[in-house]
Formats: structure tokens, sequence, C-alpha cells
């Protein structure tokens, strides 16, 4: 039997619940929060859906982490979101404790489980679970590249008017204003974006890609972006549970790879029932190496913040 945990039932963890529900991704999905009653409510909602839906499944919750053990899969979205004018960063001291005392809930009570980490700053926070839970990194893992790609993809499609499901590309390095969507690898149905648009189009749509968590904060006012972000951790826990084995980009901890140690970076990976199964390493240009040097350098300020 398959079991999902879900820790913060704010907008990014209810939307996880619900795209779970809809993939039918485990039999028991659990929502925690510490906020009295509202991941009760919350899941109460959600399962009332499973007659029109057709989910058999079990959707339930609590404020009693003890409701975590033996989870395949703990994602922790707890944690403050961004305001406008804020930078993902600001959130760091926050959301830190919030993370780290997440974590150590999942070391008590779920320690085969593997972690996917969706509070931001990203690249920080899954280091806090990282360090907290000391699970192998092959379990302790961020979500962020499949969400920017999904943007990044999304932009690509509506520049050229064609299926979304058709562009494929792919979004490296820090969860933030640094991240690398790579123009080289970007394609549509195998055909590179680089015949089908113009290099100023092209670059408009890097930037916005960038930007693009910022662009919905600066619209929603009250909080960031939750749709998408509950999908693309869904996909993630999907390959791990299933064990599709995807190809999909994540944060993971790097130890050499891409020439990068000791900090968490989003790079390819196939991701399968042991979480993490293999870094994908893609030799890259030299400015791309550089600008995945300066996402280093940012996530190890960062982490230099933390005082771990
Ligand atoms: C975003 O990019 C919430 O960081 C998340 O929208």
């Amino acid at each position: 039997m398959s079991k999902l945990s879900i820790i913060g039932a704010g907008a990014v963890g209810t939307s996880c619940a619900n795209w779970a529900m809809i993939k039918n991704l485990a039999e028991e999905i659990v929502l925690v929060d510490i906020i009295p009653d509202l991941a009760k409510g919350k899941a109460l909602d959600l399962v009332q859906s499973s007659p029109l839906f057709g989910y058999s499944g079990k959707i339930w919750g609590t404020e009693d982490f003890s409701a975590i053990k033996d989870s395949d899969v703990v994602i922790i979205t707890a944690g403050k979101p961004r305001q406008p004018g804020m930078s993902r960063e600001d959130l760091l001291h926050i959301n830190k404790e919030i993370v780290k005392s997440c974590a150590e809930k999942i070391k008590e009570f779920a320690k085969n489980s593997i972690v996917i980490v969706v509070s931001n700053p990203l690249d920080a926070m899954v280091y806090v679970a990282y360090k907290i839970t000391e699970f192998p990194k092959n379990r302790v893992i961020g979500m962020a590249g499949v969400l920017d790609s999904a943007r990044y993809r999304y932009f690509i499609a509506e520049a050229l008017g064609v299926s979304p499901k058709d562009v494929q590309a792919l979004v490296m390095g820090i969860h933030g204003d640094l991240m690398l969507p790579l123009v080289r690898f970007a394609n549509v149905s195998g055909i590179p974006i680089t015949k089908l648009l113009p290099k100023e189009k092209i670059e408009e749509i890097v930037k916005r890609t960038k930007l693009g968590g910022g662009e919905i904060v600066s619209y929603l006012k009250t909080g960031s972006a939750f749709i998408t972000p509950g999908l693309s951790v869904a996909e993630m826990a999907e390959s791990i549970i299933k064990d599709e084995k995807r190809v999909l980009t994540c944060s993971v901890y790097l130890e050499g790879e891409y020439g990068i140690n000791g900090v968490f970076l989003g790079v390819p990976v196939i991701l399968g029932k042991n979480g993490i199964e293999k870094i994908i390493e893609i030799e890259l240009l030299p400015e791309e190496k550089e600008a995945l040097k300066r996402c280093e350098n940012a996530c190890r300020e960062l982490i230099n913040l933390l005082n771990f």
C-alpha cells in the first residue's frame, strides 16, 4: 500500500494533494498542519470530491505528525510564501525554523521515507532537511526544476502557438533569478527552438522564465503560485511511488557532479523508487558552466547564512 504525506496544508500542499488524488498516486494521502483543524478541513473538502471523481483511497488531515508513519514520500510545503517585494531569500530565516521542525518529525516518524522539499528559498531549505534528517542524499530532494521547466515550456509554446505537450526544455541551477533556462536543449518535438524563434524572443522567454514565480506573486499580492507548484511536486512523487524512472530536473546534493560540491542545485536526474537513482551529467558550454557557478555561489551564500 502506498502512502503520501504532505506537511503544510496551505495553498501548495492542498494543490499537491488534489493533483495526487487526480493521479491516483497513493492509496493514502495525509495532510498535516500545525494550525488546528486546517488540514482536517482541507482533507475533508478533498475527499468529498471522491464520489464525483472516482477516487477510492483515503485522504485525511491532522495536526499530529505521527500520522506520517510508514509514508513512502513526505512532502514539505510548510513555510511562509513570498509577499510582493520579497525575494525567496528574504524567507530564509523564517522558513529555516519551520523546515527544521518538519524534518525533525520526519526523522522521528518516517525514517524510511523519501523527502521532497518545496519551501523557499528552495535550494537552502532542502539543505536544511538534508542536514536535520541525516537521510542519504538520494532520499532528500528539492522541487523547483520541474516547475521552472514547465513555465519555460509554456512560454515557448505560447510564443509559437503550438501545444505545450510537444515542448521539451530544461532549467538547471538555483530556484531564483540566477536559474539557467537552457536554450540549446529546448525543442519542439525534436526541433531546436533556435530554428523556430528569433533570438530576441528567446531572450525574452528566458527572462520571463527566470522571473516566473515573481510575476505571479506580483499579481496575487498575498502569496505565490500554487497550482503548477502542486502538480510539479506531485509529478515527482508519482515517479518515485510508481517507480517510473522519469528524467526530471530536481534540486539534489552535489558531490563533484558538474564540478560542484556541498550544495543543492537543480540538475537532471532519474527519479524512481529509491529517490534520486542517477544524476545525469551533461556537458555544458563554458558560459553555461559559469552561470551554474554563479548559482553555486548564491546557494553557498545562503547556506552560510543558515549557520549550521
Ligand atoms: C514559485 O516559483 C513558489 O517558488 C515558487 O512560484
